[in-house]
């Protein structure tokens, strides 16, 4: 009889949870005589919009199981708020679906896309962690890479963009990803572009993958990731979507559809507000640029140069020396910030600074760096 084969717990695969490294810092920081000021993780603070708040509780009432493709109504103020927030054209109501949050639709991407042993996903050289554990979870080799030409002959299956950048802010523009396409068009590689801070650009403009200008309207093999978390302050609802090719959008609806992955009914209708009023969403987007405005300025006076951030919840703060020593200073003054080396080895020399904090906080932050 064959061996019968060992199990092995995923956690196994994946790398440390970074957050629990700053433990000292934390103690630290929260040692200071004024307390904590933490601007590590990005938790919006600000509250829902009433205009979202009534509709969750309108639908609140609802028993019965919602479907996992979401509403017709969800569907179509997925489509429609595209095109009228980032103009993204030629989208049909299949295809697009919502997610419980984003966060669950990366980390199980690539295994919904039937990728695994030896299959392999490109990821940024400066993450969100998630890329990474959603590939390795699926069983995948995961390539860290800014350039196409960094891959060299290889051709990869699936690409992940994130524009605006997590954690650096940066944005890539028309003529990148417009490159990016034609290269994965070419070779058939899926290209997931995670656009959750899409809404959130201080500096310039930040394209989507699916706007005509980059996809010339053909949307085969791109998937456009979206969550509601940042722009509108759903984090606790828990609410995403993908849209893109219709083709993969059916894969990823036929597995989401056996597994349960349905968002709840009270919250697709709370969504349908979210993406058909766009006033909470601009006020929102002028209290962290307002916040911005007060951060960046106490940071880089206090010695530190901010690198990209023109969009984003986040400054992108370094003195080139190594990322836990510039955590360690903030640490001294109870400001806690997050390592630069949680997103990739490539981020060791700068702090990742969260915009995510109440109008006192921040003031207190800049008091304190001054
Ligand atoms: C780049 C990026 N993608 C995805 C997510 C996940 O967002 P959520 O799961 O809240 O929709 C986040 C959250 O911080 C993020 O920064």
């Amino acid at each position: 009889m064959a061996p019968r084969p060992e199990r092995r717990p995923p956690g196994q695969v994946l790398p440390v949870f970074p957050w629990d490294t700053i433990a000292q810092a934390r103690t630290r920081a929260a040692a200071h005589p004024d307390g904590l000021v933490d601007l590590t993780v990005g938790t919006p603070v600000d509250p829902v919009a009433p205009v979202i708040r009534d509709a969750l509780a309108a639908d609140s009432a609802f028993p019965g199981y919602p479907t996992t493709a979401g509403t017709p109504a969800l569907r179509a103020a997925i489509v429609d708020s595209l095109a009228r927030r980032y103009g993204v054209t030629g989208l049909t109501a299949d295809a697009v679906l919502p997610a419980i949050g984003t966060k669950e639709l990366i980390a199980a991407l690539p295994t919904h896309l039937g990728l695994g042993q030896g299959h392999r996903v490109v990821i940024p050289e400066i993450a969100y962690p998630t890329y990474e554990v959603g590939a390795l979870l699926a069983g995948c080799t995961v390539i860290r890479a800014d350039s196409l030409t960094q891959l060299g002959p290889s051709t990869p299956h699936l690409l992940y963009l994130n524009s605006p950048s997590n954690p650096t802010g940066k944005v890539l523009g028309l003529e990148h990803l417009r490159k990016v396409v034609g290269w994965a068009r070419d070779r058939g590689v899926i290209v997931a572009a995670d656009e959750c801070y899409l809404g959130l650009v201080w500096e310039g403009e930040a394209p989507s993958i699916l706007d005509p200008r980059v996809s010339d309207g053909d949307h085969t093999g791109l998937l456009a990731l979206h969550s509601l978390s940042k722009t509108s302050n759903l984090a606790s609802y828990r609410a995403g979507f993908v849209a893109g090719d219709p083709a993969l959008v059916a894969e990823l609806l036929e597995v989401r559809k056996h597994s349960g992955l349905m968002m709840p009914l009270p919250v697709q209708s709370a969504m349908v507000a979210a993406l058909t009023d766009d006033a909470h969403e601009a006020d929102q987007r002028e209290r962290y640029r307002a916040r911005r405005d007060l951060l960046r300025p106490a940071v880089e006076a206090a010695g530190f140069r901010i690198d990209n951030s023109e969009a984003g919840l986040y400054l992108w703060a370094t003195r080139d020396e190594p990322c836990r020593d510039t955590a360690d200073w903030f640490a001294e003054r109870g400001v806690l910030v997050a390592p630069g080396e949680f997103y990739g080895p490539r981020g060791s020399q700068h702090v990742r600074i969260a915009l995510t904090a109440t109008d006192a906080t921040i003031d207190e932050a800049v008091r304190r760096l001054s």
